[in-house]
């Protein structure tokens, strides 16, 4: 049985991965600073599995105390999760996102190194196509210029793990670019937990349905769009898991560098969330039109084909079906993980 590192194990996307690997019978080992998490949402992938899962409180950035972790565990494959992400915070805060984002990757990168692990799967995103790019993005496109500071670490990060693996010919690196993870595991024991004022809409949307925010600000109406606001790709993160598994599954596998669209392929508009998220719950949410959010752009969604045709990966989950995930979740856990 293969045994996978997650590195930031304890966040949204890390945990609902670990569900999804244990299932698919691989064992994990969670490695977390809690910096934007908690241990609870480990004991919920617990409760979830069944299995208990072999957990390490330690800064990714200090090579020494992660070289504990390499030492007492055989690992076949890193997925490498543990990034500061939040775009307006980075803007303030740019030497912090690039000291945690980078050095998290190079102290990865060295005990990787150093204890002969050979499988590298990195947390991307669709932000690294940048302002250039047109729409539906697919991996051949060049990296492009991004709008803030968070962006520019996933396409250093990336950078980075190009240039390791040409020159360390074993090591093999996927980078899976994520468009917009929303929904829950359907338990609804874990979920996204953010903390202060979410940044994304999904959380925020959650927050205003369970009475936390008084309403939601929707950030410009007059773009080019059909109906004049922003369009995504919103993934369930389940689906967005299972695309992990796929990933794990082919790295084990195969040699080389591999880029792959972790999206639906269908982008839907801020309002088109609200309509179908009160359409799914049943709960309304108070909301007004606002000016534009400096960076946005107005549309991001991917071309999802070489996932299929590579990985044999897809979607499954509908927009409802995030919708409704993301409130279970929520109502479940008006204060997340917090009792
Ligand atoms: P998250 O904040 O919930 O999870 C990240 C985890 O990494 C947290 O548990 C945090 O405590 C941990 N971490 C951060 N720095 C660390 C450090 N120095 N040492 C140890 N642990 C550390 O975020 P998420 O939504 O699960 O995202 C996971 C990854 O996916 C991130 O790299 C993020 O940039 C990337 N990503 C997320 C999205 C999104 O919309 N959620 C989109 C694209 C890419
Ligand atoms: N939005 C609102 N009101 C809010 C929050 C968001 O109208 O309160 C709108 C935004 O303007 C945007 C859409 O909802 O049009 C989605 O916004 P999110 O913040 O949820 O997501 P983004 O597409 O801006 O950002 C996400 C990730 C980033 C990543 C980026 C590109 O959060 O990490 O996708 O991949 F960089």
């Amino acid at each position: 049985m293969s045994t996978i590192l997650l590195a930031g194990g304890a966040g949204y996307i890390g945990s609902h991965t670990a569900v999804e690997l244990i299932n698919s019978g691989y064992d994990v080992v969670v490695a977390d600073n809690y910096s934007n998490s908690c241990p609870e949402a480990v004991k919920r992938v617990e409760e979830i599995t069944g299995k208990s899962v072999k957990t390490y409180e330690v800064d990714i950035k200090d090579t020494e105390k992660l070289e504990t972790v390499f030492i007492e565990n055989k690992i076949d494959a890193v997925i490498h999760f543990a990034g500061l992400k939040a775009v307006g915070e980075s803007v303030e805060k740019p030497v912090l996102y690039y000291r945690n984002n980078i050095d998290t990757t190079l102290a990865l990168l060295e005990c990787m190194n150093k204890y002969s692990v050979k499988n590298m799967i990195f947390s991307s995103s669709a932000t690294v196509y940048g302002e250039e790019n047109p729409v539906p993005y697919t991996e051949q496109m060049k990296r492009g210029t991004c709008t803030n500071p968070y962006g520019w670490t996933k396409v250093m990060m990336e950078q980075i793990l190009e240039d390791a693996a040409k020159a360390d010919k074993e090591l093999s690196v996927v980078l899976l670019r994520y468009f917009n993870p929303i929904g829950a595991h359907e338990s609804g024991k874990i979920g996204e937990d953010p903390q202060g004022i979410p940044n994304n809409l999904m959380p925020y949307v959650a927050q205003v349905a369970v009475g936390r925010r008084e309403k939601l600000t929707i950030f410009g109406k007059d773009y080019d769009t059909p109906d004049g606001t922003c369009r995504r790709d919103y993934i369930h993160v389940v689906d967005l898991a299972k695309g992990h598994v796929k990933a794990i599954d082919y790295i084990l596998k195969n040699n080389g560098v591999e880029i792959f669209n972790l999206g639906t392929g269908t982008p839907y508009s801020v309002t088109e969330i609200v309509d179908t998220f009160e359409k799914a719950t049943g709960v309304k949410i108070n909301h007004v039109y606002g000016d534009r959010r400096a960076g946005d752009l107005p549309e991001s969604y991917a071309n999802a084909d070489k996932a299929l045709a590579v990985l044999g990966w897809k979607t499954e989950k509908t927009l409802e079906d995030m919708c409704k995930d993301t409130w279970n979740w929520q109502s479940n856990n008006p204060n997340g993980y917090k009792k």
